[in-house]
């Protein structure tokens, strides 16, 4: 926390003396990864949602040391990470992959400052906590220096479910995923264009290099990897692992995922077949939805308004429709949700965390 302040001494007579100060309170916040698709965004949403910050420090890599990065009306300079660039932070939000946050989350705590990290790396070990802001916010407190910000399709998921299991129980989840390629960073939205443009001039393509085959006009039913003879991806893993953490529940919720990357640039849609424990019909999921902060329904099929990728992208809220019940099974509805992966499913929830710190003493206190 810095203090800036200014101290008046005003001599009215040899006897009096009124001492003025005018005190700004304010915090030192990293961004680190200021560079790429998240980082990015996660500047904006810091702007836009006025943080506390009396001051905002740009990490990326070596690479980009020195680097200006033109920020709320100043022209912050990207820093590498080193023992002296990371001292006196209060809060840091971090997300320039899982190796470097393995790496410099336990430095960045033991410096001081509280991470809120949105890679993957941290956010199943047991220490520490998995948080949707609005979803589960009384989990931050339990942190121990860091605090994990969830997966993007797992996180534009639970906006939408957690409201659903609070009110009837959740049972069982079969969620298919139609992700964008945002999700992969900022060379994976460069490389669809790319090909795009290509394709779409009668050329040749350039040859993947992010993804393991050709993203325009495709569909890759490939997120993440295959990791030691799994048959199921990596991000499927982490959607099903984190659901549970996040929810607090074990195997008596059931979730099964199929992740598939398609054409666009930001913003994933999901299909989800959700059975409850009690009976919940398609109007009053829809009620309570609703009611639900951070949730838009859009649900008039008939007239062609359903959750759209292209109208989720740019917003916080998740949008929920296609709402109707499942032909065959008891107490099972269908869903369609669309969320903006940068924002909701990173940025602003990792922001929002960072406030929530803030509002209930959590900083500063490693
Ligand atoms: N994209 C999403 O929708 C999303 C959502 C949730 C979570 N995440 C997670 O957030 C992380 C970043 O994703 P992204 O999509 O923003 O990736 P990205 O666009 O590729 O950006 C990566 C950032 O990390 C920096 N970086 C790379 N190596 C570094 C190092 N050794 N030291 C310091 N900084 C380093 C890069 O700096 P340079 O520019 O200098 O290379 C860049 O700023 C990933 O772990 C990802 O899984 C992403």
């Amino acid at each position: 926390m810095v203090n800036v302040g200014c101290a008046c001494h005003l001599r009215l007579n040899s006897a009096l003396v009124i001492l003025v100060f005018v005190t700004t309170n304010g915090y030192r916040v990293g961004v680190l990864g200021a560079t790429g698709a998240v980082g990015s965004t996660i500047l904006e949403v810091i702007a836009e949602r006025d943080f506390p910050a009396a001051e905002v420090v740009p990490f990326a890599s070596e690479r980009s040391a020195g680097r200006e990065i033109e920020w709320n009306g100043a022209t912050l300079e990207c820093r590498p990470l080193s023992p002296e660039t990371i001292q006196d932070l209060d809060v840091v939000l971090s997300s320039a992959g899982g190796a470097v946050s393995a790496e410099w989350a336990p430095k960045l705590v033991e410096a001081g400052a509280v991470v809120v990290d949105n890679t993957s790396y941290w956010r199943m070990h047991e220490d520490v906590p998995l948080v949707v802001a609005g979803v589960n916010p009384d989990a931050a407190a339990g942190h121990k220096g860091i605090v994990a910000n969830p997966n993007c399709t797992t996180m534009v998921m639970m906006m939408a479910l957690a409201p659903i299991h609070r009110a009837v129980g959740l049972e069982r989840l079969v969620v298919s995923t139609y992700q964008a390629v945002s999700g992969t960073g900022q060379r994976a939205i460069e490389e669809m264009r790319e090909q795009s443009r290509a394709i779409l001039a009668g050329e040749e393509p350039p040859e993947p290099q992010i993804y393991p085959h050709r993203i325009a006009f495709n569909v890759l039913p490939q997120v993440e990897v295959f990791k030691g003879g799994d048959d199921y991806t990596t991000e499927e893993r982490k959607v099903m692992a984190e659901t549970r953490k996040i929810l607090d529940v074990g195997d008596e919720v059931a979730v099964s995922a199929t992740c598939a990357r398609v054409p666009v640039v930001a913003g994933h849609s999901e299909s989800v077949n959700v059975r409850t424990a009690d009976d919940l019909s398609p109007e009053d999921c829809r009620a309570l939805l609703a009611e639900a902060p951070g949730v838009i329904v859009v649900d008039d099929p008939a007239n062609g308004a359903y959750p759209m990728a292209i109208d989720a992208a740019g917003r916080d809220e998740v949008l929920v429709g296609r709402v109707r019940r499942d032909p065959d099974e008891e107490r099972t509805l269908n869903l369609w949700i669309a969320g903006d992966n940068l924002r909701k499913g990173a940025a602003t929830n990792a922001v929002q965390v960072a406030e929530l710190l803030v509002e209930r003493g959590l900083l500063g206190q490693n």
